[in-house]
């Protein structure tokens, strides 16, 4: 499939899935920026990824997730340089040790780089990704997933690195059902996955966990809800790999979900109260 004239950002292009995902949309004919949190590592991976597909239309953007001011710099930088945004895939995501890590701007990590980030980078990319419609949004989430607290989102108590993951995921979850929600007509769509158990990247290598799933299946899931005419029209859904599946229990309370929305329109500083 030719995927000439879209314009696609892959955030964690750097590596693992997100840069796998990003050589097939360049292969395809793509324009792909790629995002990464570190410049060095971003520009030897799109040299790379063009001598590998000779694809000329690769740009990288450089953002660190735990940063909010860089992810609104980063939202400004892709706006100004483009006037559509055909795909947005929300991949870049942490699994952080055991010792509980705040962010500057005050948030649990996870909670941060997974979750708060995308929402608000999602949320400032939405105009220009309107005006590109049809258009798709895809959140790269796990089947790991564990409730908010809304007593303790940051985890104070019970904080372990399992658990700020798994309630990150499921806040991807949660925001793809509600976004979908509110682009229902407009021509976007907003789905989320799991692309894979223990995939052979960084993330899980690093966990000292044995891998399951080559990430190739990663990729070909992903790549799907981004592209493939399969899913046209599908939103608000979340998918085991390539099979609609269900989430976590609190993804489909809508009372959950508004609470979680208002917080984050807050905390992301897209609401002042
Ligand atoms: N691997 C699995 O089995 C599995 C299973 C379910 C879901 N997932 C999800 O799949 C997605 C991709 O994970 P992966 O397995 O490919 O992991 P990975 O190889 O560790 O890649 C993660 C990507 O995110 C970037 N990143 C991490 N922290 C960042 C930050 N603060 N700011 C900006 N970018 C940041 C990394 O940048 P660097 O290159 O600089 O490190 C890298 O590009 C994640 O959302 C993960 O939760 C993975």
């Amino acid at each position: 499939m030719s995927l000439e004239n879209k314009t696609v950002l892959v955030t964690g292009a750097t590596d693992g899935l997100g840069k796998l995902v990003a050589i097939k949309l360049a292969q395809n004919g793509a324009r792909v920026l790629l995002h990464g949190r570190d410049q060095a590592k971003g520009d030897r991976v799109l040299a790379e990824i063009q001598a590998a597909t000779g694809a000329a239309n690769l740009e990288f953007y450089r953002a660190d997730l735990a940063v909010l001011a860089e992810v609104r710099d980063l939202a400004k930088a892709v706006t100004a340089e483009h006037d559509r945004l055909d795909v947005l895939i929300n991949n870049a995501g942490v699994l952080g040790g055991e010792t509980r890590q705040m962010t500057g701007d005050g948030q649990e990590l996870h909670f941060q780089v997974n979750y708060l980030a995308p929402f608000l980078l999602t949320e400032l990319l939405l105009p220009t990704i309107q005006a590109s419609a049809p258009a798709r949004v895809v959140n790269v989430s796990s089947g790991g997933q564990a409730p908010f607290d809304f007593d303790d989102v940051m985890l104070e108590t019970g904080y372990s690195a399992m658990r700020g993951y798994c309630q990150s995921k499921l806040g991807q979850i949660m925001n793809t059902i509600d976004l979908a929600d509110r682009l229902k007509g407009s021509g976007v769509t907003v789905t989320s996955l799991h692309p894979g158990t223990y995939m052979n990247t960084n993330m899980v290598i690093g966990a000292g966990v044995k891998p399951i799933t080559p990430v190739e299946e990663g990729v070909e899931a992903t790549y799907r809800l981004a592209v493939s005419p399969d899913v046209e029209g599908q939103s608000g859904v979340f998918f085991n790999q390539q099979t609609l599946s269900k989430a976590n229990a609190q993804a489909y309370d809508e009372a959950a979900r508004r609470q979680l929305r208002e917080l984050s329109l807050r905390l992301s500083g897209l609401t002042s109260d």
